[in-house]
Parts: C-alpha cells; structure tokens; sequence
C-alpha cells in the first residue's frame, strides 16, 4: 500500500494527526498537501504534548520524510516558530522538506482575512483569521508569492509590490474600521480599546521591511526547499509507502462542504493529488477520520448540533475547545447522513472513530441516519443545496449508551457491549470497515483489533 491518503470525514478536528501519527510507523513519508496553519493537530507523545499547525504529524519520527506539499499555504514566520519550538525539544527536523511551489502567506492575507470578516459583520464565516482564503485568493489570480520567491530578493520586492496593488484599498477600509473600533471603545478604556484593535490589526505595510524579513526568512528555510513532488515520485517509484496528510475536513471542502461556510482549499482526498504532485493512480487507501460524535467552529450548517446536557458533555469531556484559536467547539450527535457523503466524495476504505471515550456517561446515544426537509421530505443523501441543508431536520435512531470508563481498553472485545454495538451500526451506516477506534488521547489508546 504505498500511497495512504488521510482525510478528516466531519468538519475538522477529528483527531487526524493522531491517527497520521500512528499509521505512519509503517510509512516512509508524510505529506501535507492542503491548508495552512487554520490546522491544528495535537499529539500526545510519553506523555509530552505537541502541537503542530504547518509541520506535518510524522515530525516525531526522525528518520521519515516530512513533506509540506505545494497545495499548502505557508505562513514562513509560523513554520519558522515550530521549527525552533521542536528543536528546543530536541526534535530534528532535518528531515523536513518544503514544496517550491507552496504559496506564502503575507502579512497582508492575514490583514485581509480580518478585514473581509469585519466586513461581513454578523454574516462573518468565522475563519481562523489565518490569511488562508486571501492566499489562496492571491494564487488563483496569479499574484501570489511562493517559497522559492524566497531566495531572490528582486523578484520578491517586485511581487510584492505587484500584489500590494490591488489590496490598498481593503486595507484603507481596515484603517477606517481600526479608528472606529478604537472611538467606539472610548480612549479612556484602555482594555476595551486594546481588544478592538486586536480585531482590527494596524494595517500599515512597509514594503522594504517585509522583504527584508522575508529575505532572512528564506536564508533559514532553504535547506529545506525542495522539488517535493519529484520526492514523492521517488518514493513511491521506490515502493516506499507514503501518507498523504489532510488538514481541515470533507465538509469544509471549498467545492464539497457547506459553502460558502468552508476552508478555501480542497481537504478531500482527491486533492492528495494537486497539492502533492502524483496522480490519482498512487493513492491506494483511503482513511477518514471521524469523532465518535461531531464538532463544528465556526458558522454555517450543522444539522444534529446540540444545545442540552449531551452537547455540553461532549465539550467537556471531549475539551471541544480549538487547538489554533481557542474557540469553543459546537457539538453534536453523530451523523450518518454527513458521514456516507464524505465516504462517498472521499472514496474511503477505512474508517477512524475517535474519541470514543467521550461518549461514556451518556445512557442514551443518538444518531442522525436521515433528515426530513422543510417541507416534510425524507432526504437519505446529504442535500447539495444550501437552503434545503439549512432547513433539514435529523431524524434519529437510538442505542443505549454506556457508563464505563473505556480509556484503558485495547481490544474490541474489552469494550461494553454498548459501546461495541454502536461501532457496528456506524460501519454499517457508513458502508466501510472500521480500521482503528480512539479511547484516549494517548497514542498508545486505540484498539485496532
Ligand atoms: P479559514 O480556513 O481560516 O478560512 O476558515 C474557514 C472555516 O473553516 C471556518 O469555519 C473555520 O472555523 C474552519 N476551519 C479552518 N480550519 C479548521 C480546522 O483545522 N478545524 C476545524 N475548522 C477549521
């Protein structure tokens, strides 16, 4: 199985970078292929946490290859802060290869990302406020900056300018928005006034500075530039089994998910193939990784969210809070209706279902295996229209739940019955195998058989 691809099958947040982490003992290179630092993987090593938003999960093992693949967007001072934050702790993170072609992440996106959710008002997407929809924008029209601009500071200062052109005026709105920000606050409130500016960054832009810093930026990262997708060419010519990492999930897909309420990248597995450079012919497994339930940050569709007791048991136990911005999670009962399409849109062939753990204390579980229309219609498939999708409502099955702790269990056979019993209507709702179950957050609690 050389090529694995590692998709997330909800909205975001399933527990990839685990699952990534644990498959990749068998891999000979990991790779990134879509999504910026919006992403947020957390892995639990011996006990020692670490976070990653750009580096990919198989970081931890020294001798695999880490790729960040053209498909993702880079922010070189948040790649740059990882870096050094893994080698104070002592990682070695000479196996980490960056794509040419990824596009940066300019001060600028990140401004105008806020400023286009200011905008917006209550109609805002809730983004991550990470500049990824304004890169990728700025790749699409042809005006954007990659990391091998990086190594030559003529062209570097003349995309800049070039790309500055045309966001003079949005950043002329931020500072208008800055200054009412900062007068609504009141001078006197300092505090209040700080928090209204954090909302609306200064956007002022030096030109020379920046590619000054980005100059030195591209002296630290050029050992690791490389062709990556001749990289992953070799390795698999070779053989070798490579994993294609997602970041984000299905239902945040820009052409799949819930529009415009999505990521500006294509986190489907299809994609494995744009962002990294081999063809669709490499990829031979694919694996989504769900939540035993289902979380969502941010705004838009989400059809069996909660707002009782269960909802809140899940974001306390579950600590549904986001690993880049802090936010609290919605939460919601598992939905099959979601979970076929994103089998489906992925091609999957197997399952992960995380958190499992989280569930126990719930004496009943429900989950969506339908949703009835506005207007009465029962929908099995997910609606490809915003307004029905809006108005669906889940229809529900229900199990009995269970109350015991299952974080120390390390076989199928040592869980509940319930608890089993509920497994095995997800995979036959969801018409694929599951191949891994997550109890914990440690990497050591999974059952994989
Ligand atoms: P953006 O990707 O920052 O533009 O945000 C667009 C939408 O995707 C927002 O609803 C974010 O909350 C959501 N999003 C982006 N990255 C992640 C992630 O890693 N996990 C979950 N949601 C995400």
């Amino acid at each position: 199985m050389p090529g694995l691809a590692i998709v997330g099958a909800q909205w975001g947040d399933e527990g990839k970078g685990k699952v990534t982490d644990l498959l990749a003992e068998r891999a000979d290179a990991i790779v990134r292929f879509q999504g910026g630092n919006n992403a947020g993987h957390t892995i639990v090593r011996d006990g020692e946490e670490f976070k990653f938003h750009l580096i990919p999960s198989g970081i931890l093992y020294s001798e695999k290859t880490c790729v960040i693949g053209n498909g993702v967007v880079v922010d070189p001072r948040i790649l740059l802060s990882e870096i050094d934050g893994l080698k104070r702790r002592g990682v070695d993170v000479g196996n980490l290869r960056i794509s040419a072609n990824a596009h940066l992440i300019m001060p600028y996106h990140v401004l105008l990302d806020t400023a286009g959710e200011l905008k917006l008002g209550k109609l805002s997407l809730g983004t991550t406020r990470r500049g990824i929809g304004p890169c990728y924008a700025d790749k699409a029209l042809r005006l954007g900056i990659r990391v091998q601009d990086l190594l030559d500071e003529k062209i570097l200062r003349a995309k800049i300018r070039t790309a500055l052109a045309s966001k003079q005026q949005a950043l002329r709105e931020l500072s208008v928005q800055r200054r009412k920000l900062r007068k609504e606050a009141g001078e006197g409130d300092r505090e209040a006034a700080g928090q209204a500016i954090g909302d609306a960054p200064d956007p002022r832009i030096d030109l020379h500075a920046m590619t000054e810093e980005h100059i030195s930026y591209g002296h630290r990262l050029e050992p690791h530039i490389a062709d990556t997708a001749k990289l992953c060419w070799e390795k698999l010519d070779a053989g070798k089994t490579v994993i294609f990492e997602g970041a984000q999930a299905t239902l945040l897909d820009l052409d799949h998910g819930t529009y415009p309420f999505v990521t500006s990248s294509n986190p489907i597995a299809g994609a494995a193939t744009v962002g990294a450079g081999v063809g669709p012919n490499d990829i031979d497994e694919v694996w989504g990784v769900a939540k035993a339930y289902a979380t969502r940050v941010g705004a838009g569709p989400f059809p069996t969210e909660l707002e009782d007791g269960a909802g809140r048991h899940m974001l306390e136990r579950g600590h549904e809070y986001g690993t880049t911005t802090g936010r609290e999670r919605r939460c919601g009962w598992m939905d099959l209706v979601a979970l076929r399409y994103a089998v489906r849109i992925n091609g999957m062939t197997s399952l992960a279902i995380t958190k499992l753990d989280v569930l126990g204390g719930l004496e009943t579980l429900r989950v969506a295996v339908r949703y009835r229309s506005r207007e009465g219609a029962l929908l099995d498939s997910f609606p490809y229209h915003q307004s029905i999708l809006h108005g669906a409502v889940p229809e529900y099955e229900e199990l009995p739940g269970f109350d015991a702790d299952i974080s120390g269990c390390r076989k199928l056979a040592d869980l509940p019955s319930e608890a089993r019993a509920y497994l095995e209507y997800i995979e036959e709702g969801a018409g694929v195998p599951i191949g891994l179950v997550g109890v914990g957050p440690g990497r050591e609690q999974v059952i994989t058989d």
